[in-house]
């Protein structure tokens, strides 16, 4: 069974119940256990089309499977290297299964070789095998996939303002301060001396943004002029054209950059107007800096960077995030169009299963 959303109207969404795809010779089926919903979901269907999303698990004419990150089974096998019961942690379709034809299998892992997939980002067709994976607990499925791919861009965001001299700025302002990935990037940040982290919310989430600990100041977005004359540097999860306008009217020249990274304001973009005071905004593509990294590092080099980041991290979320287990299909579309809608608690962050 799949979940599906019309291309055209991410509000429309059914669910397609078909036979089972044969596997050809080498293909695996696997099958999908749970995944973790947020609104980076929701930024890949809005980008379905624009970013290539929707070409990962193809659906029929209109229609498309938003990618989500979750755990899966080997359920049928006809590829020796891999046998049936072996768990792998990846990008998968909001689906009861996914056929794959791995190809570099080793004891870590493989990548989805099918035909489909060749063109589109590394970091997105690898699939790693939970005994073999340095991050894996067992217990901490839950929030691994929830929270791994948001909290590596955070990762990924602040190496590359350290990396780049960004942080003489002194002052980073981040937007959607309540989400994950910009709550995830505070939290690097506040372990850095000196950098004031400033986050911009919403009014209804500005009390939830500051019993967080991790931004310095949290200013609401009607109070942009508040921000202070200091030099900064912005960093957008929010994807809202008046948000960021406001922001670039604000610091001006004294704008050190000015990076997109999300939308979850998805229905407040617009395009950027030529005479935005400041630099132009720059999109920041964590596939991209995953490639340099994995150049300068080494795939072992960034993975065990990352590891030793991620353990304070996921000690801290337990302090303050709650996870909410939901299973079956209209559980899933229910949750799906809350967050689409915005209406979900950023405190809370959900868990999904069609076949649990
Ligand atoms: N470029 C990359 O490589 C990359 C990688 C990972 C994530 N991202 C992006 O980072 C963003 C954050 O993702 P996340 O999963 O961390 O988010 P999340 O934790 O689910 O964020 C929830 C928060 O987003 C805002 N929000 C969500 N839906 C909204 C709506 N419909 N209307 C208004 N506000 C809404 C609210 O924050 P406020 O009230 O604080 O605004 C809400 O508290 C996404 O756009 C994601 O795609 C980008």
């Amino acid at each position: 069974m799949d979940f599906l959303i019309a291309k055209d109207d991410l509000h429309r969404c059914r669910f397609l119940d078909s036979e089972p795809q044969e596997l050809a010779h080498g293909q695996v089926r696997l099958g999908v256990d749970a995944f973790g919903l947020t609104s980076n979901n929701i930024t890949y269907a809005e980008f379905g089309e624009r970013m290539s999303y929707w070409s990962f698990f193809p659906a029929e004419e209109g229609w498309g499977r938003m990618p989500v990150w979750g755990f899966a089974e080997v359920a049928e096998s006809r590829n020796e290297a891999l046998e049936e019961g072996v768990r792998v942690y990846g990008y998968l379709p909001p689906s009861t299964d996914l056929v794959v034809a791995p190809a570099r299998v080793d004891e870590r892992g493989f990548i989805d070789s099918s035909a489909h997939r060749a063109g589109l980002p590394a970091v997105y067709n690898g699939y790693l095998r939970v005994d073999a994976d340095p991050v894996y607990d067992p217990q901490q499925e839950d929030r691994q996939m929830l929270l791994r791919p948001l909290f590596f861009t955070s990762y990924l965001i602040d190496d590359f303002l350290a990396d780049s001299g960004l942080l003489s700025a002194g002052t980073v302002v981040l937007s959607s301060a309540s989400s994950k990935t910009a709550n995830g990037l505070a939290f690097l940040l506040a372990n850095r001396e000196g950098i004031d982290v400033v986050g911009l919310t919403s009014a209804r989430s500005a009390e939830f943004v500051r019993g967080l600990g991790v931004y310095d100041r949290v200013v609401a977005y009607e109070d942009i002029q508040s921000l202070g004359q200091t030099a900064a540097v912005y960093v957008d999860m929010s994807g809202d054209a008046q948000v960021r306008d406001a922001v670039h009217e604000h610091y001006r020249e004294r704008l050190a950059h000015s990076s997109v990274v999300g939308a979850t304001h998805h229905d407040r973009m617009a395009i950027l107007p030529a005479s935005l005071p400041g630099p132009r905004p720059v999109f920041f593509f964590a596939p991209d800096r995953v490639a340099k990294r994995t150049r300068e590092w080494g795939r072992e080099g960034l993975e065990s960077r990352l590891a030793e980041a991620w353990d304070p991290y996921l000690e801290w979320t337990t302090g303050w995030l709650e996870v909410v287990h939901a299973d079956g299909p209209q559980a899933l579309e229910r949750t799906y169009l809350d967050l689409l809608d915005g209406h979900i608690d950023p405190a809370k962050a959900h868990v999904l299963s069609m076949t649990r």
